[in-house]
């Protein structure tokens, strides 16, 4: 598996890989900030096996990147875990051709994009009010990025987790906006066996917490049970409350606007997507579920 930190190293030394011309050959980028557990493996270990079924001579490059600008608490980004070493060895056991490991100054150089206003942004950034109101500038953030990983890696096709579900329909409403041809793949939620969903943020709960998380998933499953919009909020929260969580917001949304459900909307359960927030301690769980 080939390591690189520049675009140019990266190209240059996945051509000489093969015959094949490098420009003829699809590439699947896998964006990461690092720090990669099992939920990411499964993400490039999709990207693999969608190669190995559809496009042999596809490419899956894995991007690590701890992106500063979607950080809106410096805190979190200084203490964000950096375990490089590790990182490439799952990349490389779960079918990773290349790893791109850039620089700050490579992924923004002088000339590239800069981070995007609000009105700027897809709708899907701004006005659901959920990560969007509690991490202000962080959608802006990861817009300026995945646009610049896409460019870095001239990906046609990127794999990203449902475990970030607004984000996973920015990425989405973005291509969409400036009219890329990458199709973006998203990958199911992987859980622990509780059902936490997994994240490199669950490190750093106590052991105590770490027996009261799994109560998120616990609340989503006891919403798909209800049968109103209403009911499926009401349990959540209370689920979450019960457990002893700090809930910032447990909500049936409409899936792809993210927007609340009204009674011009259509309840169809597929389309209803249950999203939660909720802090235990210091550390912030996020997570959602289909409704149906
Ligand atoms: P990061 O948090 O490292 O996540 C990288 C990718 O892994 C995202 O697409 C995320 O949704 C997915 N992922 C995380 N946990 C998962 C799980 N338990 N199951 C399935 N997929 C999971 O998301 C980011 O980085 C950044 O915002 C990024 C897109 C790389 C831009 O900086």
């Amino acid at each position: 598996m080939l390591i690189a930190s520049t675009a140019k190293n990266l190209h240059e030394a996945l051509a000489s890989t093969s015959t094949v011309p490098i420009a003829s050959r699809t590439i699947i980028c896998v964006p990461t900030m690092g720090a990669l557990h099992e939920g990411h493996a499964a993400l490039v270990r999709r990207a693999r096996s969608w190669a190995n079924n559809n496009d042999p001579a596809a490419l899956v490059v894995v991007t690590i990147f701890v992106n500063p600008t979607q950080f809106n608490d410096p805190a979190d980004l200084q203490r964000y875990p950096r375990t490089l070493d590790a990182d490439c060895t799952l990349c490389e056991a779960a079918g990773a051709d290349a790893v791109l490991c850039p620089s700050v100054e490579e992924v923004y150089p002088p000339n590239a994009p800069p981070k995007p206003s609000d009105s700027e942004l897809p709708a899907v950034a701004t006005a659901p009010k959920l990560e969007d109101a509690r991490r202000p500038g962080h959608f802006a953030g990861v817009y300026q990025v995945v646009r610049r990983l896409f460019e870095l890696t001239r990906c046609r096709r990127a794999v990203f987790g449902e475990k970030d579900w607004q984000q996973l329909q920015l990425v989405r409403a973005m291509v969409q906006q400036l009219n890329l041809s990458i199709h973006i793949d998203p990958a199911p939620t992987i859980r622990e066996s509780d059902g936490l969903a997994m994240s490199s943020r669950n490190r750093f709960l106590s052991p105590t917490e770490r027996a009261v998380a799994p109560a998120v998933y616990r609340a989503m499953q006891a919403a798909q049970r209800t049968n109103s919009i209403a009911d499926a909020e009401r349990t959540m929260r209370e689920t979450l409350q019960h457990a002893g969580l700090d809930v910032e917001y447990a909500v049936a949304r409409e899936a792809q606007s993210l927007m609340p459900i009204t009674t011009s909307t259509s309840t169809d359960r597929a389309s209803v997507r249950l999203l939660i927030a909720a802090k235990l301690g210091s550390i912030r769980l996020i997570d959602n579920a289909p409704w149906g």
